[in-house]
Protein backbone atom coordinates (compact mmCIF):
# COMPACT_ATOMS: atom_id res chain seq x y z
CA UNK A 1 0.00 0.00 0.00
CA UNK A 2 1.27 3.12 -1.01
CA UNK A 3 2.02 5.70 1.72
CA UNK A 4 -0.90 8.53 0.81
CA UNK A 5 -3.26 5.74 0.45
CA UNK A 6 -1.93 4.16 3.87
CA UNK A 7 -2.81 7.73 5.42
CA UNK A 8 -6.15 8.29 3.94
CA UNK A 9 -7.03 4.74 5.01
CA UNK A 10 -5.77 5.76 9.02
CA UNK A 11 -7.67 9.21 8.86
CA UNK A 12 -11.05 7.42 7.79
CA UNK A 13 -10.37 5.58 10.68
CA UNK A 14 -9.84 8.15 12.83
CA UNK A 15 -12.77 9.81 11.50
CA UNK A 16 -15.38 6.63 11.91
CA UNK A 17 -18.31 6.92 13.67
CA UNK A 18 -18.71 4.51 17.06
CA UNK A 19 -20.90 1.91 16.54
CA UNK A 20 -23.33 2.98 19.11
CA UNK A 21 -23.84 6.30 17.67
CA UNK A 22 -24.73 5.10 14.31
CA UNK A 23 -27.24 2.74 16.39
CA UNK A 24 -28.66 6.00 17.69
CA UNK A 25 -28.32 7.88 14.15
CA UNK A 26 -30.73 5.19 12.46
CA UNK A 27 -33.13 5.23 15.26
CA UNK A 28 -33.17 8.87 15.06
CA UNK A 29 -33.73 8.57 11.18
CA UNK A 30 -36.74 6.18 11.26
CA UNK A 31 -38.30 8.83 13.86
CA UNK A 32 -37.52 11.51 11.56
CA UNK A 33 -39.51 9.31 9.32
CA UNK A 34 -42.18 8.45 11.52
CA UNK A 35 -42.59 11.89 12.39
CA UNK A 36 -43.00 13.26 8.33
CA UNK A 37 -45.24 10.52 7.59
CA UNK A 38 -47.31 11.29 10.65
CA UNK A 39 -47.71 14.86 10.10
CA UNK A 40 -49.10 14.37 7.09
CA UNK A 41 -52.75 13.94 8.71
CA UNK A 42 -54.54 15.84 11.18
CA UNK A 43 -55.18 13.09 13.21
CA UNK A 44 -51.47 12.16 13.94
CA UNK A 45 -49.76 14.95 13.41
CA UNK A 46 -49.66 15.84 17.17
CA UNK A 47 -46.96 12.37 17.44
CA UNK A 48 -45.86 13.46 14.46
CA UNK A 49 -44.00 16.12 16.54
CA UNK A 50 -43.42 13.96 19.13
CA UNK A 51 -41.60 11.13 16.89
CA UNK A 52 -39.54 14.54 15.76
CA UNK A 53 -38.85 15.73 19.04
CA UNK A 54 -37.87 12.73 20.44
CA UNK A 55 -35.20 11.96 17.34
CA UNK A 56 -33.85 15.30 17.45
CA UNK A 57 -33.22 14.55 21.35
CA UNK A 58 -31.57 11.47 20.44
CA UNK A 59 -29.64 12.88 17.41
CA UNK A 60 -28.03 15.94 19.58
CA UNK A 61 -26.98 13.63 22.41
CA UNK A 62 -25.63 11.23 20.55
CA UNK A 63 -23.93 13.85 18.52
CA UNK A 64 -22.47 15.10 21.86
CA UNK A 65 -22.20 12.49 23.38
CA UNK A 66 -19.27 11.56 20.55
CA UNK A 67 -15.71 10.57 21.94
CA UNK A 68 -14.63 12.94 18.81
CA UNK A 69 -16.09 15.83 19.98
CA UNK A 70 -13.60 18.18 21.63
CA UNK A 71 -14.99 21.77 22.75
CA UNK A 72 -18.07 20.21 24.57
CA UNK A 73 -18.62 23.37 27.07
CA UNK A 74 -18.18 25.74 23.53
CA UNK A 75 -21.33 23.80 22.01
CA UNK A 76 -23.53 22.96 25.22
CA UNK A 77 -22.59 27.34 25.52
CA UNK A 78 -23.99 27.54 22.08
CA UNK A 79 -26.75 25.55 22.33
CA UNK A 80 -27.99 27.12 25.43
CA UNK A 81 -27.96 31.01 24.01
CA UNK A 82 -30.11 29.23 20.78
CA UNK A 83 -32.34 27.47 23.10
CA UNK A 84 -32.96 31.24 25.09
CA UNK A 85 -33.69 32.94 22.13
CA UNK A 86 -35.80 29.79 19.84
CA UNK A 87 -37.45 29.99 23.07
CA UNK A 88 -38.18 33.64 23.22
CA UNK A 89 -39.21 33.74 19.56
CA UNK A 90 -41.48 30.82 19.63
CA UNK A 91 -43.18 32.56 22.70
CA UNK A 92 -43.73 35.63 20.69
CA UNK A 93 -44.34 34.96 17.32
CA UNK A 94 -47.85 35.24 16.12
CA UNK A 95 -49.08 32.52 13.93
CA UNK A 96 -49.45 35.16 11.23
CA UNK A 97 -46.03 35.60 11.51
CA UNK A 98 -44.92 31.85 11.00
CA UNK A 99 -43.87 31.71 7.77
CA UNK A 100 -41.24 34.77 7.90
CA UNK A 101 -39.96 33.25 10.86
CA UNK A 102 -39.46 30.03 8.95
CA UNK A 103 -37.88 31.63 6.15
CA UNK A 104 -35.33 33.57 8.06
CA UNK A 105 -34.62 30.14 9.51
CA UNK A 106 -33.81 28.69 6.76
CA UNK A 107 -31.54 31.73 5.72
CA UNK A 108 -29.60 30.44 9.01
CA UNK A 109 -29.14 26.69 7.80
CA UNK A 110 -27.79 28.49 4.28
CA UNK A 111 -25.13 30.32 6.31
CA UNK A 112 -24.36 27.11 8.53
CA UNK A 113 -23.42 25.15 5.36
CA UNK A 114 -21.71 27.85 3.71
CA UNK A 115 -19.55 28.02 7.09
CA UNK A 116 -18.89 24.45 7.63
CA UNK A 117 -18.15 25.01 3.73
CA UNK A 118 -15.20 26.89 4.37
CA UNK A 119 -14.14 25.08 7.47
CA UNK A 120 -13.54 22.02 5.94
CA UNK A 121 -11.99 23.22 3.10
CA UNK A 122 -9.38 24.76 5.00
CA UNK A 123 -9.29 22.33 7.62
CA UNK A 124 -9.56 18.34 6.16
CA UNK A 125 -8.19 15.62 6.64
CA UNK A 126 -4.87 14.39 4.36
CA UNK A 127 -6.33 13.20 0.93
CA UNK A 128 -5.49 13.14 -2.38
CA UNK A 129 -6.65 11.64 -6.16
CA UNK A 130 -10.12 10.78 -6.40
CA UNK A 131 -11.06 11.17 -2.70
CA UNK A 132 -9.86 14.64 -2.59
CA UNK A 133 -11.99 15.58 -5.64
CA UNK A 134 -14.89 14.01 -3.79
CA UNK A 135 -14.52 16.54 -1.04
CA UNK A 136 -13.94 19.37 -3.24
CA UNK A 137 -16.88 19.15 -5.18
CA UNK A 138 -19.19 18.54 -1.90
CA UNK A 139 -17.51 21.52 -0.57
CA UNK A 140 -18.53 23.45 -3.54
CA UNK A 141 -21.74 22.70 -4.17
CA UNK A 142 -22.30 22.58 -0.14
CA UNK A 143 -21.24 26.33 0.00
CA UNK A 144 -22.98 27.52 -3.18
CA UNK A 145 -26.22 25.81 -2.02
CA UNK A 146 -25.75 26.99 0.94
CA UNK A 147 -25.23 30.85 -0.56
CA UNK A 148 -28.35 30.22 -2.51
CA UNK A 149 -30.52 29.33 0.55
CA UNK A 150 -29.02 32.17 2.52
CA UNK A 151 -29.61 34.94 0.69
CA UNK A 152 -32.89 33.63 -1.06
CA UNK A 153 -34.49 33.37 2.33
CA UNK A 154 -33.68 36.65 3.14
CA UNK A 155 -35.31 38.28 0.54
CA UNK A 156 -38.27 35.68 1.44
CA UNK A 157 -38.37 36.98 5.06
CA UNK A 158 -38.19 40.79 3.80
CA UNK A 159 -40.77 40.08 1.45
CA UNK A 160 -43.01 38.32 3.76
CA UNK A 161 -42.57 40.64 6.34
CA UNK A 162 -43.10 43.30 4.00
CA UNK A 163 -39.60 45.00 4.58
CA UNK A 164 -39.29 44.18 0.51
CA UNK A 165 -41.69 44.97 -2.11
CA UNK A 166 -43.59 42.22 -2.67
CA UNK A 167 -43.78 42.78 -6.57
CA UNK A 168 -41.40 40.61 -8.52
CA UNK A 169 -38.23 42.40 -9.79
CA UNK A 170 -38.43 42.04 -13.50
CA UNK A 171 -34.84 42.65 -14.76
CA UNK A 172 -34.35 42.75 -18.02
CA UNK A 173 -32.87 39.73 -19.38
CA UNK A 174 -33.40 38.23 -15.84
CA UNK A 175 -33.05 34.13 -17.19
CA UNK A 176 -30.28 35.25 -18.85
CA UNK A 177 -28.44 36.24 -16.00
CA UNK A 178 -29.95 33.12 -13.79
CA UNK A 179 -28.24 30.92 -16.98
CA UNK A 180 -25.23 32.72 -16.73
CA UNK A 181 -24.65 32.41 -12.96
CA UNK A 182 -25.44 28.94 -13.18
CA UNK A 183 -23.02 28.14 -16.23
CA UNK A 184 -20.19 30.94 -14.60
CA UNK A 185 -20.35 28.70 -11.02
CA UNK A 186 -19.97 25.27 -12.96
CA UNK A 187 -17.32 26.23 -14.81
CA UNK A 188 -15.42 27.67 -11.41
CA UNK A 189 -16.23 24.25 -10.17
CA UNK A 190 -14.31 22.46 -12.77
CA UNK A 191 -11.84 25.12 -12.15
CA UNK A 192 -11.31 24.54 -8.59
CA UNK A 193 -11.09 20.73 -8.74
CA UNK A 194 -8.85 20.50 -11.59
CA UNK A 195 -6.66 23.05 -9.47
CA UNK A 196 -6.59 20.86 -6.57
CA UNK A 197 -8.08 23.33 -4.57
CA UNK A 198 -5.05 25.00 -3.93
CA UNK A 199 -6.76 28.25 -5.23
CA UNK A 200 -9.09 30.02 -3.13
CA UNK A 201 -10.20 32.42 -5.14
CA UNK A 202 -12.85 30.24 -7.28
CA UNK A 203 -14.57 29.65 -4.48
CA UNK A 204 -14.82 33.16 -3.48
CA UNK A 205 -16.39 34.40 -6.55
CA UNK A 206 -18.77 31.14 -6.75
CA UNK A 207 -19.74 32.34 -2.97
CA UNK A 208 -20.35 36.26 -4.18
CA UNK A 209 -22.06 34.82 -7.55
CA UNK A 210 -23.93 32.58 -5.13
CA UNK A 211 -25.47 35.03 -3.23
CA UNK A 212 -26.48 37.16 -5.98
CA UNK A 213 -28.32 34.76 -7.74
CA UNK A 214 -30.18 33.54 -4.55
CA UNK A 215 -31.00 37.23 -4.05
CA UNK A 216 -32.35 37.51 -7.29
CA UNK A 217 -34.12 33.81 -7.68
CA UNK A 218 -36.17 35.34 -4.78
CA UNK A 219 -36.88 38.57 -5.82
CA UNK A 220 -38.23 37.73 -9.42
CA UNK A 221 -40.62 36.05 -7.95
CA UNK A 222 -44.28 37.88 -6.97
CA UNK A 223 -45.34 38.27 -3.56
CA UNK A 224 -48.56 35.13 -4.67
CA UNK A 225 -45.97 33.15 -5.35
CA UNK A 226 -44.25 33.23 -2.06
CA UNK A 227 -45.86 29.81 -0.78
CA UNK A 228 -44.21 27.88 -3.54
CA UNK A 229 -41.29 29.71 -2.37
CA UNK A 230 -40.77 29.31 0.49
CA UNK A 231 -41.13 25.40 0.36
CA UNK A 232 -38.79 25.53 -2.15
CA UNK A 233 -36.59 27.11 -0.19
CA UNK A 234 -37.22 24.44 2.75
CA UNK A 235 -36.11 22.03 0.11
CA UNK A 236 -32.80 24.08 -0.64
CA UNK A 237 -32.15 24.07 2.87
CA UNK A 238 -32.60 20.79 3.32
CA UNK A 239 -29.92 19.80 0.41
CA UNK A 240 -27.58 22.70 2.04
CA UNK A 241 -27.60 20.11 5.30
CA UNK A 242 -27.16 17.23 3.61
CA UNK A 243 -24.48 18.66 1.94
CA UNK A 244 -22.89 19.80 5.48
CA UNK A 245 -23.28 16.32 6.15
CA UNK A 246 -21.03 15.73 3.07
CA UNK A 247 -18.51 17.56 4.61
CA UNK A 248 -18.77 16.39 7.75
CA UNK A 249 -19.19 13.00 7.38
CA UNK A 250 -21.67 12.73 9.47
CA UNK A 251 -24.53 10.24 8.24
CA UNK A 252 -27.67 11.25 9.84
CA UNK A 253 -27.17 14.66 8.69
CA UNK A 254 -27.27 13.59 5.10
CA UNK A 255 -29.79 11.51 5.76
CA UNK A 256 -31.93 14.36 7.41
CA UNK A 257 -31.22 17.08 4.99
CA UNK A 258 -32.23 14.31 2.05
CA UNK A 259 -35.43 14.06 3.92
CA UNK A 260 -36.43 17.77 4.38
CA UNK A 261 -34.85 18.20 1.09
CA UNK A 262 -37.26 15.80 -1.01
CA UNK A 263 -40.17 16.34 1.08
CA UNK A 264 -40.14 20.21 0.54
CA UNK A 265 -39.66 19.22 -2.75
CA UNK A 266 -42.66 17.24 -3.09
CA UNK A 267 -44.51 20.11 -1.08
CA UNK A 268 -43.25 22.51 -3.68
CA UNK A 269 -44.76 20.06 -6.42
CA UNK A 270 -48.12 20.04 -4.39
CA UNK A 271 -48.17 23.41 -4.41
CA UNK A 272 -47.22 24.35 -7.68
CA UNK A 273 -50.24 21.95 -9.16
CA UNK A 274 -52.29 24.01 -6.49
CA UNK A 275 -51.05 27.34 -7.90
CA UNK A 276 -51.16 25.98 -11.64
CA UNK A 277 -48.06 26.49 -12.02
CA UNK A 278 -44.78 24.96 -13.75
CA UNK A 279 -42.74 23.04 -11.15
CA UNK A 280 -39.26 23.61 -13.16
CA UNK A 281 -39.91 27.19 -13.60
CA UNK A 282 -40.13 27.57 -10.02
CA UNK A 283 -36.92 25.99 -9.13
CA UNK A 284 -35.45 28.51 -12.06
CA UNK A 285 -37.52 31.20 -10.41
CA UNK A 286 -39.30 34.44 -11.90
CA UNK A 287 -42.09 32.62 -12.79
CA UNK A 288 -45.61 34.11 -12.69
CA UNK A 289 -43.64 37.36 -12.90
CA UNK A 290 -44.65 38.35 -16.53
CA UNK A 291 -47.76 39.52 -16.09
CA UNK A 292 -48.75 42.68 -14.05
CA UNK A 293 -50.96 43.91 -11.56
CA UNK A 294 -52.78 45.82 -14.05
CA UNK A 295 -56.28 45.03 -12.43
CA UNK A 296 -55.56 46.74 -9.58
CA UNK A 297 -57.32 50.01 -11.05
CA UNK A 298 -60.13 48.53 -12.87
CA UNK A 299 -64.04 50.07 -12.47
CA UNK A 300 -66.02 47.22 -10.65
CA UNK A 301 -68.80 49.28 -10.21
CA UNK A 302 -70.30 49.17 -6.97
CA UNK A 303 -70.41 46.79 -4.15
CA UNK A 304 -73.22 46.01 -1.77
CA UNK A 305 -72.79 46.28 2.35
CA UNK A 306 -75.17 44.19 4.43
CA UNK A 307 -75.04 43.92 8.82
CA UNK A 308 -74.59 41.04 10.71
CA UNK A 309 -78.26 40.85 11.99
CA UNK A 310 -79.06 40.61 8.20
CA UNK A 311 -76.51 37.77 7.45
CA UNK A 312 -78.43 36.23 10.54
CA UNK A 313 -81.25 35.80 8.96
CA UNK A 314 -79.98 34.65 5.80
CA UNK A 315 -78.47 31.95 7.71
CA UNK A 316 -81.55 31.23 9.24
CA UNK A 317 -83.40 30.58 6.29
CA UNK A 318 -80.30 28.82 4.23
CA UNK A 319 -80.66 24.70 4.39
CA UNK A 320 -76.93 24.95 3.41
CA UNK A 321 -74.35 26.85 4.10
CA UNK A 322 -70.09 26.74 3.31
CA UNK A 323 -67.60 28.68 4.96
CA UNK A 324 -64.45 29.53 3.26
CA UNK A 325 -61.90 31.22 5.91
CA UNK A 326 -58.65 32.69 4.69
CA UNK A 327 -55.73 34.69 6.13
CA UNK A 328 -58.11 37.96 7.69
CA UNK A 329 -59.63 34.74 9.60
CA UNK A 330 -56.12 34.36 11.09
CA UNK A 331 -55.82 37.83 11.58
CA UNK A 332 -58.93 38.49 13.47
CA UNK A 333 -58.62 34.86 15.42
CA UNK A 334 -61.98 34.18 14.18
CA UNK A 335 -61.83 30.36 14.55
CA UNK A 336 -63.43 30.07 17.94
CA UNK A 337 -66.35 32.17 16.87
CA UNK A 338 -66.99 30.53 13.47
CA UNK A 339 -67.03 26.67 15.59
CA UNK A 340 -69.49 28.42 17.66
CA UNK A 341 -71.40 29.43 14.40
CA UNK A 342 -70.88 26.56 12.85
CA UNK A 343 -72.75 24.90 16.04
CA UNK A 344 -75.60 26.81 16.39
CA UNK A 345 -76.75 26.34 12.86
CA UNK A 346 -75.80 22.53 13.07
CA UNK A 347 -78.24 22.93 16.20
CA UNK A 348 -80.92 24.14 13.69
CA UNK A 349 -80.48 21.34 11.28
CA UNK A 350 -78.55 23.35 8.97
CA UNK A 351 -75.83 21.68 6.62
CA UNK A 352 -72.37 23.42 7.43
CA UNK A 353 -69.40 23.11 5.92
CA UNK A 354 -66.01 23.86 5.44
CA UNK A 355 -63.77 24.45 1.69
CA UNK A 356 -60.04 25.33 2.30
CA UNK A 357 -58.06 26.42 -0.73
CA UNK A 358 -54.70 25.17 -0.60
CA UNK A 359 -52.61 28.18 -0.31
CA UNK A 360 -55.61 30.15 1.84
CA UNK A 361 -53.74 32.42 5.19
CA UNK A 362 -49.81 32.13 4.82
CA UNK A 363 -48.85 28.35 5.33
CA UNK A 364 -49.73 25.24 4.11
CA UNK A 365 -52.43 24.02 6.08
CA UNK A 366 -52.72 27.21 8.14
CA UNK A 367 -56.95 27.10 7.74
CA UNK A 368 -56.81 23.08 8.72
CA UNK A 369 -54.60 24.59 11.91
CA UNK A 370 -56.88 26.75 13.16
CA UNK A 371 -59.95 25.11 12.50
CA UNK A 372 -58.66 22.34 14.30
CA UNK A 373 -57.66 24.70 17.14
CA UNK A 374 -61.28 25.57 16.98
CA UNK A 375 -62.05 21.92 17.41
CA UNK A 376 -64.02 21.99 14.22
CA UNK A 377 -64.86 18.24 13.17
CA UNK A 378 -62.24 17.25 10.03
CA UNK A 379 -65.33 15.57 8.64
CA UNK A 380 -66.84 18.82 7.63
CA UNK A 381 -63.52 20.38 6.43
CA UNK A 382 -63.13 20.18 2.69
CA UNK A 383 -60.98 20.54 0.10
CA UNK A 384 -61.19 23.05 -3.17
CA UNK A 385 -62.36 20.63 -5.68
CA UNK A 386 -65.13 19.33 -3.81
CA UNK A 387 -65.89 21.92 -2.63
CA UNK A 388 -65.99 23.93 -6.30
CA UNK A 389 -68.49 20.61 -7.58
CA UNK A 390 -71.45 21.24 -5.51
CA UNK A 391 -70.98 25.07 -4.84
CA UNK A 392 -74.52 25.45 -6.89
CA UNK A 393 -76.10 23.56 -4.11
CA UNK A 394 -75.09 26.19 -1.24
CA UNK A 395 -77.64 28.58 -0.25
CA UNK A 396 -74.99 31.43 1.51
CA UNK A 397 -71.17 31.33 1.50
CA UNK A 398 -69.40 32.87 4.34
CA UNK A 399 -65.96 33.72 2.77
CA UNK A 400 -64.64 35.18 6.34
CA UNK A 401 -60.82 36.86 5.57
CA UNK A 402 -60.14 35.32 2.02
CA UNK A 403 -59.47 36.75 -0.88
CA UNK A 404 -57.20 35.95 -3.55
CA UNK A 405 -58.35 32.52 -2.93
CA UNK A 406 -61.88 33.27 -4.04
CA UNK A 407 -60.56 35.48 -6.84
CA UNK A 408 -62.90 34.99 -10.27
CA UNK A 409 -60.01 37.26 -11.90
CA UNK A 410 -57.81 34.67 -11.52
CA UNK A 411 -59.77 32.75 -13.76
CA UNK A 412 -61.08 35.51 -16.28
CA UNK A 413 -58.40 37.76 -16.24
CA UNK A 414 -54.73 36.44 -17.70
CA UNK A 415 -53.04 39.80 -17.00
CA UNK A 416 -53.68 38.97 -13.16
CA UNK A 417 -50.61 38.24 -10.92
CA UNK A 418 -52.75 35.64 -9.75
CA UNK A 419 -53.66 34.33 -13.67
CA UNK A 420 -54.61 30.25 -13.41
CA UNK A 421 -54.92 29.62 -10.14
CA UNK A 422 -57.18 27.36 -9.31
CA UNK A 423 -59.55 29.39 -6.95
CA UNK A 424 -62.88 28.81 -5.06
CA UNK A 425 -65.66 29.64 -6.58
CA UNK A 426 -68.19 30.67 -4.09
CA UNK A 427 -69.74 33.28 -6.61
CA UNK A 428 -71.69 30.27 -8.17
CA UNK A 429 -73.82 29.96 -4.61
CA UNK A 430 -76.51 31.85 -4.44
CA UNK A 431 -75.44 34.37 -2.02
CA UNK A 432 -71.93 35.11 -0.46
CA UNK A 433 -71.09 37.36 2.21
CA UNK A 434 -67.66 38.79 2.55
CA UNK A 435 -66.25 39.70 5.70
CA UNK A 436 -63.49 42.32 5.45
CA UNK A 437 -62.79 45.61 7.10
CA UNK A 438 -61.91 47.79 4.06
CA UNK A 439 -61.95 47.68 0.17
CA UNK A 440 -58.14 46.89 0.48
CA UNK A 441 -56.96 44.23 -1.93
CA UNK A 442 -55.61 40.33 -0.66
CA UNK A 443 -52.00 39.60 -0.45
CA UNK A 444 -51.64 39.66 -4.46
CA UNK A 445 -52.08 43.54 -4.63
CA UNK A 446 -55.09 42.98 -6.89
CA UNK A 447 -58.56 44.02 -6.80
CA UNK A 448 -61.36 41.27 -6.29
CA UNK A 449 -64.37 41.41 -8.99
CA UNK A 450 -65.92 38.83 -6.65
CA UNK A 451 -66.94 42.29 -4.01
CA UNK A 452 -68.97 43.68 -7.03
CA UNK A 453 -71.14 40.81 -7.86
CA UNK A 454 -74.77 40.75 -8.07
CA UNK A 455 -75.10 38.29 -5.26
CA UNK A 456 -72.37 39.31 -2.89
CA UNK A 457 -72.32 41.14 -0.04
CA UNK A 458 -69.93 42.79 2.19
CA UNK A 459 -69.65 42.73 6.06
CA UNK A 460 -67.08 45.26 6.73
CA UNK A 461 -64.99 45.13 10.02
CA UNK A 462 -63.01 42.97 12.23
CA UNK A 463 -64.06 39.20 11.09
CA UNK A 464 -64.37 37.87 15.02
CA UNK A 465 -66.61 41.00 15.86
CA UNK A 466 -68.73 39.95 12.52
CA UNK A 467 -69.17 36.37 13.63
CA UNK A 468 -69.71 37.16 17.40
CA UNK A 469 -72.28 39.48 16.39
CA UNK A 470 -74.06 36.79 14.18
CA UNK A 471 -74.06 34.37 16.99
CA UNK A 472 -75.88 36.59 19.10
CA UNK A 473 -78.11 37.54 16.34
CA UNK A 474 -78.89 33.88 15.32
P1 LIG B 1 -55.55 37.28 1.29
O1 LIG B 1 -55.63 37.35 -0.18
O2 LIG B 1 -54.25 37.54 1.95
O3 LIG B 1 -56.63 38.30 1.87
C1 LIG B 1 -56.87 38.42 3.25
C2 LIG B 1 -58.17 39.15 3.44
O4 LIG B 1 -58.46 39.20 4.82
C3 LIG B 1 -58.15 40.57 2.92
O5 LIG B 1 -59.29 40.75 2.12
C4 LIG B 1 -58.24 41.45 4.19
O6 LIG B 1 -59.01 42.58 3.87
C5 LIG B 1 -58.95 40.49 5.15
N1 LIG B 1 -58.62 40.73 6.55
C6 LIG B 1 -57.41 40.90 7.10
N2 LIG B 1 -57.51 41.05 8.43
C7 LIG B 1 -58.83 40.97 8.72
C8 LIG B 1 -59.57 41.06 9.92
N3 LIG B 1 -59.00 41.26 11.12
N4 LIG B 1 -60.91 40.93 9.85
C9 LIG B 1 -61.53 40.75 8.66
N5 LIG B 1 -60.88 40.65 7.50
C10 LIG B 1 -59.53 40.76 7.53
O7 LIG B 1 -56.09 35.90 1.86
P2 LIG B 1 -56.27 34.44 1.23
O8 LIG B 1 -57.51 34.41 0.39
O9 LIG B 1 -56.17 33.50 2.39
O10 LIG B 1 -55.08 34.23 0.25
C11 LIG B 1 -53.77 33.92 0.70
C12 LIG B 1 -52.77 34.69 -0.13
O11 LIG B 1 -51.50 34.61 0.52
C13 LIG B 1 -52.57 34.11 -1.52
O12 LIG B 1 -52.25 35.13 -2.43
C14 LIG B 1 -51.37 33.19 -1.31
O13 LIG B 1 -50.67 32.95 -2.51
C15 LIG B 1 -50.55 34.02 -0.34
N6 LIG B 1 -49.62 33.25 0.48
C16 LIG B 1 -49.99 32.04 0.94
C17 LIG B 1 -49.10 31.29 1.66
C18 LIG B 1 -49.55 29.91 2.06
S1 LIG B 1 -48.49 28.73 2.03
N7 LIG B 1 -50.77 29.68 2.40
C19 LIG B 1 -47.83 31.81 2.00
C20 LIG B 1 -47.48 33.10 1.58
C21 LIG B 1 -48.41 33.82 0.81
P3 LIG B 1 -58.97 43.92 4.78
O14 LIG B 1 -57.54 44.31 4.90
O15 LIG B 1 -59.80 44.89 4.00
O16 LIG B 1 -59.59 43.55 6.08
Amino acid sequence: MSSDLLNQALNQTAHQTPNLIVGIYVVAALLFILSLSSLSKQETAENGNLYGIIGMILAIGATIYDPRIEHFTVIIGAMAVGALIGTRLALKVEMTQMPELVAILHSFVGLAAVLVGFNSYFEHAVMTGVMLNIHLVEVFLGIFIGAVTFTGSIVAFGKLRGIFNSAALMLPHRHKMNLIAGIAAFALMVVFVMDAGKDTLPLYVMTGIALIFGWHLVSSIGGADMPVVVSMLNSYSGWAAAAAGFMLNNDLLIVTGALVGSSGAILSYIMCKAMNRSFISVIAGGFGSDVSAAAVDKDYGEHREITAESVAELLNEAKTVLITPGYGMAVAQAQYPVNEVCQALQAKGIDVSFGIHPVAGRLPGHMNVLLAEAKVPYDIVFEMEEVNERMAEADVVLVIGANDTVNPGALDDPNSPIAGMPVIEVWNAKQVIVFKRSMRPGYAGVQNPLFFKENTQLLFGDAKESVENIFKAL
